[in-house]
């Protein structure tokens, strides 16, 4: 077999699932899991992209773009149900992709779950910075939008990530607690304000002259992204963002008891929470007022501003402030056990697998992952950049899916503590609906994802190729397949 496709032993991931490699700390229960899945996934996609999405691409249509990316992930999230149900390991998707399809396969993967979870902090960050002053400003206080509030978010969190999960637990429950009493009270506030007439155009007709085409499938067919169904489906992959983050419940397998059975069920169950929350609040948000009158900026808060409910802004602030820590502290553990993962496996520096005796967290890599994240939300213009997260994340999503049906094959015997129904039919509705998803992004984003795809595998022949622990292993003359 080739170097580059050489394959993680299964038994190496699937091991995990006694204990053997286990390195880290037990801390999650099933209720935890859906904590972290709703603290990851509720944030930026319901309380901004949302309602700039209804404004500008799918008018009232939003609601269907919402239900096409709620079974988009819903099918992505059955197959990652089952590979971590069978590999409970930190590195998640990269982990999988390294048993099943090799090595080079597997740094593809683990580089677009970078782009996925550092970006989206970034991006995050960012928008918790815009909150922070808004509510600042409803207060009464005045601070100028900087640049240090998007600092200071990411410093404090990534610390508290650090010094190890139980702080951060505690925290969590909290404060995802807060963003429920928020998101419930703009549903509940939001439908007595409900009227049918602002769904009346809930076809918006296509304005192709206001955007020419410019999504891939756009550009097959001549049609723009404002409005009609090409805004519709292209709205779709923008509002996958609001979904991202259920699949990072699969990097915290390793700290979770009975992780085979748990992390496919919490998985489940959030992302389920989470689309009903979200089509609620779409529903809510279009039908308060006519989608022309949404704002771009602060979509939610303007439409509780046009009728009249001006108190609602507050809530809507607070619960943002607090519902985006909480997304950011998720992605940046879970980017931490992706890297963490990676560098066990030698593709990294070893340091950076390395366990704090004192917080019994990896927490050098915790701090890397921390600053690299500063520097990104700081110094480039990371708030245009959401598509590139969306398809990332979508990358990784038809190595899973593509994952389960050939484990299935390779190895039918493998004990999985969840099974995808209807496999292979399911497995295969993962890869076409995701690959809509990514033909519904806009070209220039294909063309950054490939930059970044081309750095990282120079980085993978440079460096990991020949550091990798198989490497060595083959070099002492160990063959462990
Ligand atoms: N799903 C997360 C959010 O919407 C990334 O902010």
């Amino acid at each position: 077999m080739s170097t580059i496709l050489r394959r993680l032993p299964t038994e190496e991931a699937t091991g995990l699932r006694t204990g053997a490699r286990h390195q880290l700390a037990q801390v999650y229960r099933p209720a935890d899991l859906v904590v972290l899945g709703l603290g990851v996934m509720i944030g930026a996609g319901i309380f901004t992209i949302a309602g700039r999405q209804a404004a500008t691409t799918a008018g009232p249509g939003v609601i269907i773009s919402f239900m096409i990316a709620g079974i988009a992930s819903m099918l992505a999230a059955l197959c990652y149900a089952e590979l971590a149900s069978t590999m409970p390991t930190s590195g998640s998707a990269y982990t999988f992709t390294y048993v099943i399809f090799g090595e080079v396969w597997a740094w593809i993967i683990a580089w677009a779950l970078i782009l996925e979870m550092e970006l989206a902090a970034a991006v995050v960050a960012r928008a918790w910075s815009i909150y922070a002053v808004q509510t600042l400003a409803d207060f009464g206080i005045s601070a100028p939008y900087g640049d240090a509030f998007t600092a200071v978010i990411l410093i404090v969190i990534t610390g508290t990530v650090a010094m190890g999960s139980r702080i951060g637990l505690r925290a969590l429950w909290v404060m995802v607690t807060a963003k429920l009493v928020a998101i419930g009270a703009v549903i509940v506030v939001g439908a007595l304000h409900f009227k049918a007439a602002n769904l009346g155009d809930f076809y918006v007709p296509p304005r192709p002259t206001t955007t020419p085409p410019d999504t891939v499938i756009g550009v097959v067919f001549g049609e723009g992204h404002a409005f009609g169904w090409f805004g519709v489906f292209a709205a779709a992959p923008a509002i996958a963002f609001a979904y991202i983050g259920f699949d990072l419940l699969a990097t915290a397998s390793e700290e979770t008891i009975d992780a085979p059975r748990a992390v496919p069920r919490s998985m489940i169950r959030s992302l389920v929470i989470a689309t009903v929350i979200y089509i609620a609040v779409a529903v809510v948000m279009v039908g308060m007022v006519p989608y022309t009158q949404i704002s771009t900026v602060a979509p939610l808060a303007s439409a509780f501003r046009e009728v009249k409910a001006d108190w609602m802004v507050h809530v809507i602030d607070i619960g943002a402030v607090l519902g985006l820590t909480t997304v950011i502290l998720v992605l940046i553990v879970g980017q931490t056990r992706v890297l963490f993962s990676m560098a066990r496996d030698g593709l990294l520096p070893r340091a950076l697998a390395v366990i704090s005796r004192r917080y019994h967290t990896p927490s050098t890599t915790t701090l890397v992952i921390g600053a690299i994240a500063v520097l990104l939300a700081e110094f480039v213009p990371v708030l245009t950049l959401e598509p590139l997260v969306v398809i990332g994340t979508l990358f990784a999503f038809l190595f899973v899916a593509a994952g389960v049906i050939v484990l299935r094959r390779r190895m039918p015997e493998l004990p999985r503590g969840f099974s995808v129904p209807l496999s292979p039919i399911l497995p295969a509705c993962s890869l076409i609906a995701s690959l809509w998803l990514m033909v519904n992004l806009q070209v220039i984003t294909w063309a950054y994802f490939g930059l970044w795809m081309a750095f990282g595998l120079v980085i993978y022949l440079a460096y990991g190729k020949s550091h990798s622990h198989l490497a060595e292993h083959n070099r002492g003359g160990k063959h462990r397949r």
